[in-house]
């Protein structure tokens, strides 16, 4: 496909849940992704149990992939314990992972953090009562703001948030509404209110929702591949994202924080 001067293509897909048994699956789907957009997002739960097996398998399924690659990592990334060795073996097969971090491609900027549970809204647990719920929901707080100082960092006219967890409850819903706490928290919303992106992109929710908006009106895109793989059987299940290149005598905006309190 010719790449267009004018636009930056993105596909995002996540929950790819990578097995020892995945090797020779991925490479069709991760193929057409490299052909159909100019950068690749990973949504997190790249990996079934986040061992090392797991992340070579994956490693070499990417190594068809001929644009950059940006990832986030899942909770499933982190069963086994040693989530950098799932970062290390995918940096060294060409894949940015942002932890916290953020970074520009083709001119967009990519901000990117696992993020964490929680709940939505007026359901969000407060840090109140035992050590256990405190440190629970402070780890959520944490993720939040690495989400905001990657987003402070950009300066590119477009942006991009790129999570595991959901930072609003309209793709997750779809799934049993008893488990909404554990598949995202608000708490990630509010550095998207104040650093305004073009999209966010996250995983997790399964059974949820494909769309949905932050309460700015951001676009939110569940691209879980369980999920985009049921709701369209007839398209590979990623997501494509078109985002406008800035013309050269445009000048950057500069990301500022909301004025208000
Ligand atoms: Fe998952
Ligand atoms: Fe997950």
């Amino acid at each position: 496909m010719a790449r267009s001067a004018s636009i930056v293509r993105f596909a995002a897909i996540g929950d790819l849940h990578v097995t020892k048994d995945s090797a020779g699956t991925l490479k069709t789907l991760f193929a057409q992704a490299s052909e159909a957009a100019d950068v690749l997002l990973l949504c997190g739960d790249l990996t079934d149990y986040g061992t090392a097996e797991e992340a070579h398998v994956l490693a070499e399924e990417l190594s068809v992939v001929k644009i950059p690659m940006v990832a986030v990592l899942g909770n499933h990334d982190f069963e086994s314990g040693t989530p950098e060795v799932v970062t290390e073996t995918l940096t060294r097969a060409g894949v940015r992972v942002l932890d916290g971090e953020a970074c520009e491609i083709e001119g967009v900027g990519i901000a990117g953090v696992k993020g964490f549970a929680g709940g939505f809204g007026r359901g969000s647990l407060g840090a109140w009562g035992e050590p256990a719920i405190k440190q629970f929901v402070q780890e959520a707080l944490q993720e939040a703001l690495k989400l905001e100082s990657a987003l402070a960092k950009l300066r590119t006219r477009h942006r991009i948030a790129l999570l595991h967890y959901s930072p609003i409850t309209g793709t997750v819903a779809g799934e049993p509404v008893e488990i909404f706490p554990f598949l995202g928290s608000s708490r990630l919303e509010e550095p998207l209110l104040r650093y305004p992106v073009d999209a966010v992109f996250h995983g997790h929710a399964h059974r949820g929702t494909m769309e949905g908006k932050t309460i700015n009106g951001v676009p939110v895109f569940n691209v879980a591949k369980p999920l985009l793989t049921r709701s369209r059987p007839d398209q590979p299940p990623f997501r494509l994202f078109e985002v406008q290149r800035d013309a050269p005598e445009e000048p950057a905006r500069a990301a500022q924080p909301a004025t208000t309190a």
